[in-house]
C-alpha cells in the first residue's frame, strides 16, 4: 500500500489544468444565452488558463444545450497561447469542429458497457472502431486528439469498474493516438485507495505525462483523488470554473471539481498553475449570477465573500 501514498517531494512543480466549464458544465444546464457562454469563455482566457474546452460537436437531439457550439467558437475572443478545444463523438462532429476553428478536439470513451450505450449509443468496442475515421480525419488536419474515458471506478448502470478493465481501454486510446487520456470519474464516487488502484493500472501502460485526471465530485471526494494523482506523478487535471456540470447520461452526478479548490490547493502546497485566482472565482460569479446559484466552490465563496482572511 505505501507505494500509493509517496512522498510529498513527488509533487509535480507545475500542474496544467484543463478548464471544462463551459462544455461540461454547461452541457448540464438548460436556457444558457449564447453570449453568457461567449462572456463566460472570454473571462476564462483572461485568467492565466492555457486550455479551455470550450464545446461540444454532438448530436443536439442528445445534447440540445451544446448545440450553439460553431457560433460560440467564432465568437469567442481567443487569446494567444490557449487551446480552444471541442468534443466529438465521430466525424461529422470533426468536420463541424474544423469548420468552426477548434484548435483540438476530444473523443470520449467509457471503461463500462451501461455507460457506453448510455451516452453514445454503442458498446466499446463498437466506440474504438467509430473513433478511428475521427482521429485519421484529425490527422489529416494536424489536431491533437484526447482521448476520455469515463466510468473509471463507478458505472451508473453496471456499478464497480475493476482497474483492469479501465486500463486496458486507455491503453487502446492511448495507442490509438490520443496524446492524452483523461480518466473520469464520471459519478464522482471514488476514493483515494480505489482511484490509486485505478491509475496504478493505468500507468502501467501510458505515461504520467500522457494520462489527466477528470473527478466529478458527487460525493465531496474529487480533490482528495486529484492529490492523490499527483502523488503518483499526474499533472494535468480537469476542473469545471465554480464546480459546474455533470452529464445528461450519469444521473445524480453533480459537477466537476471547481477549478478554484484545485488552483487554491495546488498554488498552496507550492504547485504552479499560471492562474490568477481572483479573475477565476470572478468568471464563475459571473456564470453562477446567469445561472441563479451559488459557485460549488468552497474557496471561490471564501474569496468572493470577504471571508479569505479568517
Ligand atoms: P446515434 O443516435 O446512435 O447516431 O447517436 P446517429 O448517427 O443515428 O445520429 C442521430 C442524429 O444526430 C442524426 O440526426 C444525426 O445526423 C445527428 P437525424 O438524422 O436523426 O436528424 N448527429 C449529429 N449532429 C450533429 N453533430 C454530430 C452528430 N452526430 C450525429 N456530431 C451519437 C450517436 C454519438 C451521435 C450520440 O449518442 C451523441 O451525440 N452522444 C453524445 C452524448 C454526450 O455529449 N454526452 C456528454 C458528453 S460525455 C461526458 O460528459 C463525460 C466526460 O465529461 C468525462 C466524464 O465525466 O467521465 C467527457
Ligand atoms: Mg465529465
Amino acid at each position: 500500500m505505501t507505494a500509493f501514498f509517496p512522498a510529498t517531494s513527488d509533487l509535480p512543480s507545475r500542474v496544467k489544468i484543463v478548464e471544462v466549464g463551459p462544455r461540461d458544465g454547461l452541457q448540464n444546464e438548460a436556457n444558457v444565452s449564447l453570449s453568457d457562454k461567449i462572456q463566460l469563455i472570454d473571462m476564462l482566457s483572461a485568467t492565466g488558463l492555457t486550455h479551455i474546452e470550450s464545446g461540444s460537436f454532438v448530436s443536439p437531439k442528445w445534447v440540445p444545450q451544446m448545440a450553439d457550439s460553431s457560433e460560440v467558437f467564432q465568437r469567442i475572443h481567443r487569446a494567444p497561447g490557449i487551446v480552444y478545444s471541442a468534443l466529438t463523438p465521430n466525424a461529422r462532429g470533426v468536420d463541424l469542429a474544423i469548420a468552426a476553428g477548434a484548435d483540438e478536439i476530444a473523443i470520449f470513451a467509457s471503461a463500462s458497457e451501461g455507460f457506453s450505450q448510455k451516452n453514445i449509443n454503442c458498446s466499446i468496442a463498437q466506440s474504438l472502431v467509430r473513433f478511428e475515421p475521427v482521429l485519421l480525419r484529425a490527422r489529416e488536419h494536424q489536431l491533437r486528439v484526447r482521448g476520455y474515458l469515463s466510468c473509471v471506478t463507478d458505472c451508473p448502470y453496471d456499478g464497480q469498474t475493476t482497474p483492469e478493465q479501465v486500463a486496458n481501454v486507455a491503453r487502446l486510446l492511448y495507442q490509438m493516438g490520443c496524446y492524452e487520456v483523461s480518466l473520469g470519474d464520471t459519478v464522482g464516487k471514488a476514493t483515494p485507495l480505489r482511484f490509486a488502484r485505478m491509475l496504478d493500472a493505468c500507468l502501467s501502460h501510458i505515461p504520467a505525462d500522457a494520462l489527466a485526471v477528470h473527478c466529478h465530485n458527487t460525493w465531496g471526494q474529487a480533490l482528495t483523488n486529484i492529490y492523490q494523482a499527483l502523488l503518483m506523478g499526474i499533472s494535468t487535471v480537469d476542473a469545471s470554473v465554480a464546480g459546474l456540470g455533470g452529464c445528461p447520461y450519469a444521473p445524480g452526478a453533480s459537477g466537476n471539481v471547481a477549478t478554484e479548490d484545485v488552483v487554491y490547493l495546488c498554488e498552496q502546497s507550492g504547485i504552479s498553475t499560471g492562474i490568477d485566482l481572483m479573475k477565476l472565482a470572478q468568471a464563475g460569479e459571473f456564470i453562477c449570477k446567469q445561472l441563479g446559484k451559488p459557485p460549488a466552490s468552497n474557496t471561490a465563496l471564501a474569496l468572493l465573500t470577504g471571508d479569505s482572511d479568517r
